[in-house]
């Protein structure tokens, strides 16, 4: 099933970024394999290995940014904004010279589609033009005073100091750029931890940073999180911890900083979205958009639609149409023209899956489409379940791969008591050709997630627009502006008049 005849050549991570310079590494290294099966062989393609760092080398490291920030004092904290925002379009250049490379690279290690791959490059570029355009803005803002009564004010958004930065696997790319570009350009140091796979990207990745930032101010470790992360919060010299990745990874670590007050987190967590399928809808614009929801990316993308509330009036009609447009999605390799579904990157991950699946067979939900249930190694097909009900796993847990559980419903209240138990609070999807009938459900949405898509799947962009959500899903908000924000501090200077 899985093959290839096109091997990539391998790429081996021999050097970290410390203070400024690309360190050989002389430790162990751990080797990266491509979710994707060589046909000679039968076993995964070996892509290349990265340093396997150890706590002693991730305490240089942070040392190293808090040297560089020296308690904001160093050159890159007291610089102009202007100067910085200098070195984020000199990065934005080196970073499209190197486009091919890196959408190739995601392409094998985390099987993203070459399209979607390419996408995430593209985002990426426009999110930087649209971080740099915003930053400009702020610079004319803030030159000028603001008078109020006999009181001059001259406002300025400071740095925090050292951050660290733990980016995910699904959107190494631009996730990572969605926390290090605003962390960076507000003066703060960094040391980054990129996730265990679509780490390859760092070799092209630390050269560049190298060119583009003054010594110290961002340096690259690699390793295991939960071994390291930890040490370092317990140092308290982390000002800032910035993760994308899950809430049990975030409540433990935020309890060891010594001075906790001292911490904050910009955090972007799981998420349960839903979709509510009412019986009013149009229920071709409704298939489309919960097929594209859910299994973008073989669902594994914080938004994506989990669980999929359908009313009971058109539910059979509903799940025989969703079950053969499932069904017809391409499932392959990720360069091949019109695939869809595509290996998974992380190995424990589908035995997950099996074990959501065959708890909630147990329990009385069955798989509604043909190929559902079949699992190739690392690749899933996708599986519709229907009927899934609340005491069953795969309703709660979050389930990320290519799983589709339908639930059945007759009154609205149904789905607000499981908005309201939930321990997620990120967007939903609502389909419907009454939106004006609606309008007092939707407020009471309003309360319990932070984005309400009308007829149209969950998702992040356009960039501009406040990326949140509520209990165990955010803290804080990452969208241009609002990460601008999150990773500053007001601090302002007044002059009695
Ligand atoms: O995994 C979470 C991503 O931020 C989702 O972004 O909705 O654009 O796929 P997206």
């Amino acid at each position: 099933m899985l093959s290839t005849n096109n091997t990539p050549k391998e790429t081996n991570i021999t050097k970290y970024l410390y203070n400024g310079k690309l360190e050989i590494w002389t430790g162990e290294f751990r080797k990266v394999f491509s979710p994707i099966y060589s046909k000679q062989t039968s076993n995964p393609i070996l892509l290349g290995s990265v340093p396997d760092m150890g706590q002693s080398q991730a305490m240089k490291l942070l040392a190293s940014a808090e040297n560089s920030y020296d308690k904001g004092r160093g050159v890159w904290a007291i610089s102009a904004l202007e100067e910085r925002v200098k070195s984020i379009i000199k990065l934005k250049e080196l970073l499209l010279s190197k486009k091919d490379k890196l959408v190739n690279l995601l392409m094998w290690e985390i099987a993203k589609t070459k399209q979607e791959s390419a996408m995430e490059f593209d985002r990426t570029i426009v999110y930087l033009e649209d971080t740099i355009t915003e930053a400009m803005r702020l610079v004319d803002t803030f030159g000028k005073p603001q008078i109020i009564g006999d009181i001059k004010m001259f406002s300025q958004k400071s740095p925090l100091g050292v951050v660290l930065c733990i980016g995910p696997y699904n959107y190494p790319l631009n996730e990572t750029f969605c926390l290090l570009i605003p962390a960076l350009l507000m003066g703060n140091s960094v040391i980054f931890k990129p996730a265990e796979q679509g780490i390859l990207i760092m070799d092209s990745l630390m050269e560049i940073y190298n060119e583009c930032f003054p010594k110290g101010v961002i340096n690259v470790f690699f390793g295991k999180g939960e071994n390291l992360a930890p040490a370092l919060l317990k140092t308290g010299k982390v000002d800032v911890l910035a993760l994308i990745g899950n809430s049990k990874t975030a409540n433990k670590l935020n309890h060891l900083h010594p001075k906790p007050n001292r911490l904050k987190t910009i955090l972007g967590l799981e998420a349960k979205n839903i979709a509510i399928i009412s019986n009013d809808c149009d229920i071709d614009i409704a298939l489309k958009e919960v097929l594209l929801g859910s299994l973008a990316f073989n669902g594994q993308r914080c938004t994506a639609i989990k669980l999929v509330f359908v009313h009971k009036d058109i539910v059979e009609e509903f799940n025989s149409k969703f079950s053969q447009l499932v069904d017809s999605l391409v499932i392959g390799m990720p360069w091949e023209e019109g695939v869809k579904i595509t290996p998974l990157p992380q190995e424990k991950k589908p035995a997950y899956l099996l074990s959501l699946i065959e708890d909630a067979q147990k329990i009385g939900a069955t798989i509604i489409n043909k190929k559902g249930g079949n699992i190739d190694r690392t690749l899933v097909y996708p599986t519709v379940l229907y009927p899934v009900s609340a005491d069953m796993r795969i309703y709660n847990e979050e389930q990320f791969g290519p799983i589709v559980p339908i639930s059945p419903y007759n009154d609205e209240q149904e789905i607000l008591d499981y908005l309201v138990d939930s321990d997620y609070g990120q967007q939903l999807s609502l389909f419907t050709n009454n939106i004006n009938d609606k309008l007092d459900f939707v407020n009471m949405l309003r309360n319990q997630v932070c984005r309400i898509n009308i007829n149209t799947k969950c998702q992040r962009g356009p960039d501009i627009f406040p990326f949140t959500g509520r209990k165990d899903s955010a803290v804080d908000s990452l969208s241009v502006g609002d990460s601008i924000r999150a990773f500053s501090i007001d601090s302002l200077v007044s002059v009695k008049l």
